[in-house]
């Protein structure tokens, strides 16, 4: 939190300490008035066409004087007078959704100051020690090899579809201004994200055209995607609007699929093996530019979850016994394709992990997001076989890693790795 009391407060000079202290003047109401009158006036004359107008300069000037500015103002969003917090609503608010303040949601605007904190970009991280491993002929198994290709190619679109799902569906539909304040800052991150996995397909000269195109030509990749894809199908149609319960409800299935699925779910596999290999320092660059994503996708997913609550708690009809299952089913389809993944990208052990112990770990977080939106565990008894996950999520922990970030390079610009 910056403050900026210092420059409220003079420095301490003799000849300041002895000047008298300021006098507190009270505004002159009469010359305020005076000061607006002399503003209307002055923005008036600036209107009026001069002799050195060019014909378009003067046209631009008459057409604003036609300028009905009532009629943009109904044009907004929601209705034109201040709000109040007790008309804010997560979904079919009525209120102006131009005024970002007085604040209902302090979550929603404090995962946005928190997001830019941890702002980064891909070309810091050096790449150098990858390339080299990448390109040496004995640097990695072909199984260690399997495991980044795969989850590049997955990783590479998955950010893209949630982007997309964010900005043509999502941030229409959520009609709150903090929240849609962090779902800018998100819809940000995610193109970050995007192009950090670019970056690493560029920096080890890889085929883009393979990686990109997994989701199309990967089972286990491409169900993923068009499970998750169904889902903004169903609302980005322009025409779609809330305000039912059916379409409430379409929506809500939208955020869950999204945020605690696809972003919950689905990221965990993928996450677990970059971040295994960065352990035993291979792919260290690689596993570095996806710690700082996991640690976004970690807040994503909060946020997330914030939002479904919030909209169950305004909207309790929509949470009824037939939704609850019909979300249960969906989180454990996705957990039953993140595990088919699991197969696909391990078929043998490899990293001390294996498929088997991966499927521990995916009930293991599946019973947690069930537990995050309310719902009953379905894998009792599931254990966390990689605690150490935990830890690259934990906040102190965060601090400290981006403390260590490494500064020798330049930051922001274009690298050369050569
Ligand atoms: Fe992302
Ligand atoms: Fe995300």
């Amino acid at each position: 939190m910056l403050s900026w009391d210092e420059f409220d407060q003079p420095e301490e000079t003799p000849a300041r300490a002895q000047a008298a202290k300021p006098v507190v003047q009270e505004p002159d109401l009469d010359s305020l008035e005076k000061l607006d009158n002399a503003g209307d006036a002055a923005a008036h004359n600036a209107r009026v066409v001069n002799a050195g107008d060019s014909e378009a300069l003067a046209r631009a000037k008459a057409a604003l004087d036609a300028l009905d500015v009532e009629e943009g103002l109904e044009e907004l969003e929601g209705a034109a007078v201040r709000v109040r917090v007790d008309e804010k609503r997560m979904i079919n608010c009525r209120a102006d959704l131009n005024q970002l303040v007085p604040f209902k949601y302090d979550w929603a605007w404090q995962k946005y100051l928190d997001g830019c904190a941890n702002h980064w970009m891909p070309q810091e991280v050096n790449m150098t020690a990858d390339i080299a491993l990448w390109k040496s002929p004995d640097g990695l198994t072909e199984d260690e090899r399997r495991i980044v290709k795969r989850n590049l190619g997955f990783f590479s679109t998955a950010d893209s579809l949630v982007a997309n799902n964010l900005v043509l569906a999502v941030y229409r539909l959520i009609t709150n201004p903090e929240c849609r304040q962090y779902i800018l800052r998100q819809a940000f991150e995610e193109a970050i994200h995007t192009h950090a996995y670019q970056y690493c397909i560029e920096s080890l000269g890889m085929d883009e055209g393979e990686i990109f195109n997994m989701y199309h030509e990967v089972p286990s990749v491409a169900k993923k995607a068009s499970w998750g894809l169904k889902y903004t199908r169903s609302i980005s149609d322009p025409t779609f609007t809330t305000g039912t319960p059916e379409a409430d409800r379409q929506f809500l299935k939208n955020l869950i699929a999204y945020y605690c699925v696809l972003e919950g779910i689905f990221f965990y596999c993928g996450f677990t093996q970059i971040l295994s290999m960065g352990r035993r320092n291979k792919m260290s660059g690689t596993a570095e530019q996806f710690q700082y994503i996991l640690r976004d996708e970690s807040m994503h997913l909060n946020f997330g979850i914030d939002m479904i609550n919030q909209i169950k708690i305004e909207n309790p009809h929509l949470w009824d016994a037939e939704m609850k299952d019909e979300v249960t089913q969906m989180l454990l389809q996705g957990t039953q394709l993140e595990i088919e993944y699991a197969r696909d990208t391990m078929p043998r052990g490899v990293l001390g992990m294996n498929a088997a112990v991966m499927e521990e770990y995916l009930k293991f977080i599946a019973n947690r997001r069930l537990n995050q939106i309310g719902l009953k565990e379905e894998f009792p008894g599931a254990t966390n076989p990689f605690p150490w996950m935990s830890e690259m999520l934990d906040l102190k922990k965060e601090k400290n890693f981006f403390e260590t970030r490494v500064t020798e390079y330049q930051t922001g610009g274009a690298l050369s790795w050569d």
